[in-house]
């Protein structure tokens, strides 16, 4: 087996090779360089040359090329409207959480920003404040509450929050193939700018694997599971909409989450509390079990 350097270092090539393989990345550039819309022009133009230093980096042979145009190929056949491959792919990539670190510059004290994934859904049902997400959700109640402030600390009243999650199995309602609404609601806060409602305890759950994204997860001896987490999207006029989560202190998981989302201030202390405790709202739980978390939200100002 060759040494690990040889993998990793870039071969040496003559001084021909390297002109012949510089004059294509040049004529490449420049065939973009009448673009008429600058940004795109740029974006063009560095993915070029981004594309090309991997490509004559790695020394990529000709099989492995083919290779990666067979992954994207399959990538497409398994893309749905409920199923989005690509969005896994830069999931797993990190790409996607890198270009939210991009757009959400630490702002003050704004409540930072993760991945959305892919079982979010424009349509839910409405819930007052101390409603229940779960909607038969199979799970461990988890009594959810926080503010929604601005980063000068007012209350922001109205401000409407979308909550989603999977339940105990690991599975997202969409999952089920059916028709089923469930783990999921959305709500306003009241002129306190106070929310609260139930949810289920957070659970950790794999990302879908029986895909390319999956194969490669396997064939790179990565774990496809992501941490414990709750979804939650706030948005609110005058204010940036925050998409985020909320994740479980003590959970193992956080150090590996498969799509790179855990931060470290979105990681809380979801309080296990004695079956047949009161319930903040006198819930009757019949001696279950239940959790409690708080999440205060800070909203960044809408970028002028
Ligand atoms: C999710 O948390 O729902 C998720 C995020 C990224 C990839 C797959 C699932
Ligand atoms: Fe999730």
């Amino acid at each position: 087996m060759a040494p690990k350097a040889a993998l990793t270092a870039s071969p040496a090539v003559s001084k021909r090779q390297r002109q012949v393989e510089n004059e294509l990345v040049a004529a490449v550039l420049a065939s973009f360089d009448n673009t008429p819309d600058p940004r795109l022009k740029q974006l063009m133009q560095a993915l070029v040359r981004h594309l090309h230093a991997f490509i004559t980096e790695v020394r990529l042979s000709e099989r492995e090329w083919q290779q990666a145009i067979d992954f994207l190929a399959a990538a497409g056949h398994i893309t749905t409207d409920r199923r989005q491959e690509f969005v896994l792919l830069s999931d797993v990539l990190g790409a996607s959480m890198q270009t939210i670190n991009v757009n959400n510059e630490a702002n003050a004290n704004a409540t930072e920003a993760t991945v959305t994934g892919p079982f979010f859904a424009e349509t839910s049902p409405e819930i007052p404040i101390g409603g229940n997400i779960a909607g038969g959700a199979p799970g461990q109640p988890c009594w959810v509450e926080g503010t929604v402030t601005g980063t000068d600390a007012n209350a922001v009243a109205g401000a409407r929050i979308d909550a989603w999650q999977a339940d105990e199995d690991g599975q997202y309602d969409v999952q089920y193939g059916e028709d089923r609404v469930s783990g999921r609601g959305h709500l306003f806060t009241d002129a306190a700018g106070h929310y609260a409602f139930w949810g289920l305890t957070p659970t950790p759950y794999s990302i879908p694997q029986d895909g390319p994204v999956g194969r490669l997860l396997r064939d790179t001896g990565r774990s496809p599971m992501r941490a414990s987490h709750l979804h939650v999207k706030v948005a609110a006029p005058g204010h940036r909409t925050l998409v985020t989560h909320i994740f479980v202190q003590g959970d193992g998981l956080v150090h590996t989450d498969a799509v790179f989302g855990v931060k470290r201030s979105l990681i809380k202390h979801v309080e296990q509390q004695p079956p047949g405790s009161p319930t903040p709202d006198g819930r009757d739980l019949a001696g279950q079990a239940w959790s409690r978390v708080r999440f205060d939200i800070v909203l960044a100002r809408e970028q002028q």
